[in-house]
């Protein structure tokens, strides 16, 4: 047995290790856990759940890509109160660390949800995506503004309460990614998650038309991972002592490491789970061994060693 202290922290909360799942790629956790158990996650990071159930986009939703993979799911899902009923629950039963994800169409959608969170036991933290790609207009992804990111955040704020630490999803699709990054730290976040998918298209040569009926995709896989990198190194930089769950293509123990030497204090799996429902579990496995092999007894120690001048 190696003496890795394996735990991390996201604001108040204490998670027994770094690896999370990516909202949107496990759902609820359900199908993973005949996989594994999900006590061996730090934590579930369920899918974004809005107001209203919602049946997404039109299909086809998925497209392959180089390296990785386009999605334009369009946030489907059973909407708060099913979610509250049924998902929740589920999740306590199973033990799994909860961070849950939400998102709106609207500043009042978000303020809506934080209030419908606030009284729920069992949650760990609260995922503000603000970066869904896939919304019928540009002007609804939030973090692509700083003031539309204030807004959202100022109103998850108001309206949470008590303890719950509020992370916010921002998208790389902007010029500036540490001045979004400046905006939800001021109005009161406690974390970061960095990053959501990018804006991609696939055009079929054949059919000569866009293979999404949503034309329009979040692109993920191993593909992003150097922007994830990327994005994570300039917020950690600029804001050291914010705490960031990385993501972006993450299929190895050594990719995790990546993303923690660039300053992630945990890191999410997404797309590599879906062809390999382990994926998460080994990762786990792997990053523990990278650390031991490098020396590391905290994993802690870790988290933004890339910036380290000696
Ligand atoms: C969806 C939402 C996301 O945040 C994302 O990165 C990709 C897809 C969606 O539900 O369509």
């Amino acid at each position: 047995m190696s003496a890795l202290d394996f735990s991390t922290k996201i604001g108040s909360k204490r998670f027994s290790n770094p690896i999370f799942t990516a909202s949107g790629c496990a759902s609820s956790g359900q199908e993973l856990s005949q996989f594994f158990p999900l006590t061996e996650l730090g934590a579930v990071v369920t899918k974004s759940i809005m107001t209203k159930a919602r049946a997404g986009r039109a299909t086809p939703r998925m497209a392959e890509t180089p390296s990785g993979m386009l999605n334009s799911i369009g946030l489907q899902g059973p909407g708060i109160d099913t979610f509250l009923e049924n998902d929740i629950p589920w999740l306590i039963e199973n033990n799994a660390k909860i961070v849950v994800s939400i998102a709106g169409e609207t500043v009042e959608e978000y303020g809506v949800l934080a209030r419908r969170l606030r009284a729920v036991s069992g949650i760990s933290a609260v995922e503000v995506n603000i970066s869904c790609p896939n919304v019928e207009n540009r002007g609804q992804v939030f973090s692509c503004h700083p003031d539309t990111s204030t807004a959202v955040i100022e109103s998850v704020r108001r309206n949470i309460g008590g303890e719950l630490p509020i992370i916010a999803k921002l998208s790389p699709d902007v010029t500036d990614i540490v001045a979004i990054a400046k905006a939800v730290i001021d109005a009161g976040v406690d974390g970061l998650a960095l990053i959501n998918t990018l804006l991609g298209m696939v055009i079929d040569t054949n059919s000569m038309k866009p293979k999404l009926a949503g034309k329009t995709g979040g692109l993920s896989g191993p593909a992003i991972r150097p922007v994830a990198v990327r994005a994570i190194y300039q917020v950690h930089q600029a804001f050291p002592n914010i705490p960031i769950i990385g993501m972006g293509g993450v299929a190895t123990g050594r990719d995790a490491f990546e993303l923690v030497l660039a300053g992630a204090s945990a890191v999410s799996i997404g797309t590599a789970s879906f062809g390999n429902p382990t994926a998460a579990l080994q990762v786990k496995n792997e990053l523990a061994d990278l650390l031991t092999q490098k020396g590391f007894k905290d994993f802690r120690d870790a988290i933004g060693f890339a910036h380290r001048s000696v």
